[in-house]
């Protein structure tokens, strides 16, 4: 039988953190090596240019990620690594789906409005308060800001990625769910126009446990590249260990086994994450008879970062910098995504009657 076929993408937006690492590629190489599926991870370097971005950091951007991808152990002979925009089949196929997609139900996908806002400057409304502002906003002549068509878009290509590869399994974050349900909403959408069953509708994936959630240095949220509060997997031991010292704690506890702040929660999650569980126990008993030092509790962590992730920021810049090798790995990729993205795309042209005399 087939192997069920396992798709994820990332924009090229900046360089990979540890919550990147530790909540999706780390789990992409287990995939891949427990060898019961058949992986495919791309570039998405055209969702990319819905922001607009510097092309010259673009192009920067894909070969960070690329030599990332292989660092951390995604293995270009076991998955199909490539760059979307290598996939031209891609391209074509976002163009057909468009026609079976609703303008308005990309005005209301979340990821967009929250976009649409930034590109025009105006604050989200209070909850309850009248949603209508993006729209009102785009369709009124009032501003001279623009909100461009692919962002609008970006869902349909979302989908296309998926459905042109016939996906299975799509293993995302919460914040792209409601773009998955849109790929599902689309492909049933489509068969029941076309009275086929052509497309099936891919499910998120889990990895056997409960998603891991990284939280920031910063004292609140998750590791986020815009927060300013993540260690990259290419910060050096110097930075990671200033990084770590600086992250945010509170004053100590007072009582034993007095609750703990969100900030030192925070400590502890990464502590459990990227630490041995006898130090995990150590510091949590020391943080219940009030005895903790947080200085010992963050060198613990910033020496356990830098041992997870020496050995992979090494092959990075040793990877990054082999441009025959980053060539080949993509022409392998390529050749095999287009492989089955071709068969897709010629059977939706038919289906869709776009056929040759
Ligand atoms: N939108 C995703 C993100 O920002 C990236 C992405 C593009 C993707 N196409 C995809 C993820 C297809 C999974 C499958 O994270």
């Amino acid at each position: 039988m087939d192997k069920k076929i396992v798709l994820s993408g990332i924009r090229p937006t900046g360089q990979l953190h540890l919550g990147n690492y530790l909540g999706a590629l780390s789990n992409f190489v287990k995939m891949q090596n427990e060898g019961k599926y058949d992986s495919y991870y791309f570039i998405a370097d055209l969702h990319a240019l819905t922001t607009n971005p510097d092309p010259k950091e673009l192009h920067t951007n894909v070969r960070h990620i690329l030599a990332e991808y292989l660092a951390a152990g995604l293995d270009p002979e076991k998955s199909t690594i490539f760059v979307q925009s290598d996939v031209p089949e891609v391209s074509e196929m976002y163009l057909l789906l468009n026609m079976h997609v609703g303008i308005g139900e990309l005005m209301r996908t979340a990821a967009f409005k929250d976009k649409a806002r930034k590109a025009l400057g105006i604050t989200a409304p209070n909850q309850g308060d009248d949603d209508e502002d993006v729209a009102k906003e785009i369709i009124g002549a009032s501003t001279n800001k623009r909100v461009n068509a692919g962002l609008l878009t970006y869902p349909t290509l979302m989908a296309v990625d998926i459905l042109i590869q016939r996906a299975d399994f799509v293993p995302v974050g919460k914040d792209q769910e409601q773009h998955l349900e849109l790929t599902r909403r689309f492909a049933r959408r489509f068969n029941s126009f076309y009275k086929t069953d052509y497309f099936k509708e891919p499910q998120n994936f889990n990895f056997g446990s409960a998603p891991v959630k990284v939280p920031g240095l910063d004292g609140s949220g998750k590791m986020g590249k815009s927060e300013g509060n993540c260690i990259y997997l290419v910060d050096d031991e110097k930075t990671i260990r200033k990084k770590v010292m600086r992250a945010v704690t509170d004053g100590g506890p007072t009582e034993p086994n007095q609750p703990m702040a969100e900030a030192v929660q925070n400590l502890f999650t990464i502590l459990k994450l990227v630490g041995t569980p006898d130090k995990v126990e150590f510091f949590t008993e020391a943080y219940n008879n009030c005895s903790i030092r947080y200085g010992d509790l963050k060198k613990e962590i910033a020496e356990d970062i830098v041992a997870m992730t020496t050995p992979i920021r090494e092959r990075i810049l040793d990877i990054e910098n082999d441009s025959a090798y980053l060539h080949r790995v993509l022409e392998m990729g390529a050749e095999r995504a287009r492989a089955r993205a071709g068969k897709t795309l010629a059977d939706v042209r038919e289906i869709m009657g776009i056929t040759k005399f």
